[in-house]
């Protein structure tokens, strides 16, 4: 006999969004916030940059509205960006009052700016944002009775019944390797998102776009994944992993240079290194690939060292770690895969089109980002959103009783002697999608990429069905899924915005949204 749980609210996932969404929920509610891996291990403790609002008395919400939908190619729906940048200040105020302390000089916000802000918008604590509110929302959720926090735990799908009802999930428990059935009234995904899927990315393990293929498997509408955003600036060190190095350098000046010293963002957009993203990946994924160049350099050694120290105390010690020192040479830059616009379809509520399922932070697709996601909006996306979601929840009805749920059924799988199939699978899976799915796309390589793509799907499918779960497989079963939705929405955008860049549609065409679903 298995563990079952019971509780008013499921969330799975405990990133800022996730735990944000924990603390706002009433006092009254028993909620369980699940986690994959360590509860501080996700992209939101690793953010370096900021999260952006209006703070500055010279700057206002009409143009950080505007950045907003320029920047997202204007796909992005301006009733949620307005809703999104008009709750920003309140956002910071949250924070604040969970403990963060943004930096301050003379008493002021220390604002920075990023690519496509056209103000000075961008708060953080140094470079260590994501550590510093992880830290203080994990205490604060720490000190509420009515949370539970489960570790080492992954959800591994959706129960949803015949009239699109969500009750919960069915969670793997990996000390134990035993699935739970965590039944619930209420329940958030806020997964996070799915940049494993690439080779090369700035994202901890965890991102596998689990929430977006659970959704899809539900019958979520799942909108615009053609949209991957690649960072511009990851290490480019063997020992690296793609560490991010963070776009507020060049928010405070460092220049981007080719091996010869040369500035080269001039022949590409008069914004220079400020441009948005996604000119300046596409920028330095050109001179790397015309120039046969493994990377290029970003230089922030014309500063005063002490300061660069104070500012980027995290990037100055882990390039220092690498014998790399900043301080005093440019810096050796790739851009990675970094960020999932597109996910599960919701409303400023959160609500998903399945009832009583919801979706947060970066596995939702709220429509501010359009075709490509202004720097420092993502962490404002997670609070703000995690707010009006735990807003409408503590809002609503809840029923008293909890259906009655199958326990999971493993009686006819065994475990698998083939686990070198799984690492095979899973490196290549983001071989494909970093070859033929990445900055600069093309029919050829989209089509090239779906074959192989369903293929890998297919086999997947078979191991699933004989073969006893484990975290790695249900983590691989996810990535191809996502992959797949990733494909298929990039092959149906005829047309190049923002992130998706198909060299045979230059051009923009009338504004479209792609949603796919697997059951209407
Ligand atoms: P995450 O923080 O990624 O958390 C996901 C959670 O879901 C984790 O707890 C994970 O264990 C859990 N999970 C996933 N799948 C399952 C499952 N199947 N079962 C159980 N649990 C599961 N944005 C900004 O706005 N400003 C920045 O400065 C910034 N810097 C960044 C720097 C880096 C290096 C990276 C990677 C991203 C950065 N971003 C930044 C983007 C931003 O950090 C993320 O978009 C945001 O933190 C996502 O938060 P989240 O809560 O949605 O997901
Ligand atoms: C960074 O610090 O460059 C990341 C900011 C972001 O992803 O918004």
């Amino acid at each position: 006999m298995t563990n079952n749980y019971q509780f008013d609210v499921l969330i799975i996932g405990s990133g800022a969004a996730g735990l944000m969404s924990a603390i706002q929920l009433s006092d009254k509610l028993s909620i369980a916030v699940i986690a994959k891996d360590k509860i501080l291990e996700g992209s939101s403790y690793y953010a370096q940059g900021g999260i952006s609002a209006v703070l500055d008395p010279e700057d206002n919400f009409e143009s950080h509205i505007l950045d907003t939908i320029n920047t997202g190619f204007n796909l992005g729906n301006e009733d949620s960006i307005r809703f999104m940048v008009e709750q920003a200040p309140s956002a910071i105020s949250d924070l604040e009052k969970t403990g963060v302390k943004f930096s301050h000089v003379n008493n002021s916000y220390d604002l920075t700016t990023e690519g496509g802000h056209s103000s000075k918008r961008v708060a953080h604590v140094a470079d260590k944002t994501g550590q510093s509110i992880q830290v203080n929302l994990l205490a604060k959720v720490k000190q509420k009775n009515n949370i539970t926090l489960f570790e080492q735990y992954v959800a591994v799908d959706l129960l949803v019944d015949d009239d699109d009802k969500c009750h919960g999930a069915y969670v793997f428990n990996k000390n134990t390797k035993e699935v739970n059935t965590f039944s619930s009234h209420k329940t958030i995904l806020a997964t996070g998102g799915a940049s494993k899927s690439y080779l090369y990315t700035s994202n901890p393990d965890t991102s596998t776009g689990d929430g977006i293929a659970m959704a899809y498997r539900a019958g979520c509408h799942i909108t615009n994944m053609e949209f991957t955003q690649f960072h511009p600036t990851c290490l480019f060190h063997p020992q690296a992993k793609s560490f991010l190095i963070s776009e507020t350098l060049r928010g405070e000046g460092a220049k981007l240079l080719l091996p010869n010293g040369k500035e080269f963002m001039h022949k590409y957009d008069s914004r220079l290194e400020l441009a948005p993203r996604d000119i300046v990946a596409r920028a330095i994924d050109n001179e790397m690939k015309v120039n046969g160049y493994d990377c290029v350099y970003l230089d922030v050694s014309f500063k005063d060292s002490e300061w660069i120290k104070s500012r980027f105390p995290t990037i100055t010690q882990r390039c220092n770690e690498l014998g790399i020192d900043i301080c005093n040479e440019a810096l050796p830059v790739v851009p990675a895969a970094h960020y999932t616009c597109g996910g599960v379809n919701t409303n400023i509520g959160a609500q998903s089109n399945i009832n009583n399922l919801y979706a947060i932070g970066e596995v939702a697709h709220t429509g501010v980002h359009g075709a490509n996601r202004m720097a420092s909006n993502s962490l404002l996306e997670c609070i703000v959103f995690a707010k009006s979601c735990a807003k409408d929840i503590n809002e609503s009805d809840f029923e008293e009783l909890f259906p009655t749920i199958a326990e999971w059924d493993a009686s006819r799988v065994a475990p698998s002697k083939e686990k070198v199939v799984i690492a095979h699978l899973w490196l290549e899976i983001r071989l494909v999608m970093w070859n033929f799915v990445g900055i600069v796309r093309s029919d050829n390589r989209l089509n090239s990429a779906y074959l192989k793509i369903q293929q890998i799907n297919k086999e997947i499918d078979g191991y699933y069905r004989i073969y006893t779960i484990t975290s790695d497989l249900i983590e691989l079963r996810n990535l191809a899924q996502t992959s797949k939705i990733i494909v298929e929405s990039a092959i149906s955008r005829k047309e190049s915005r923002g992130l998706h860049y198909n060299q045979d549609y230059p051009n923009q065409l009338e504004i479209t949204h792609n949603t796919v679903m697997v059951k209407s």
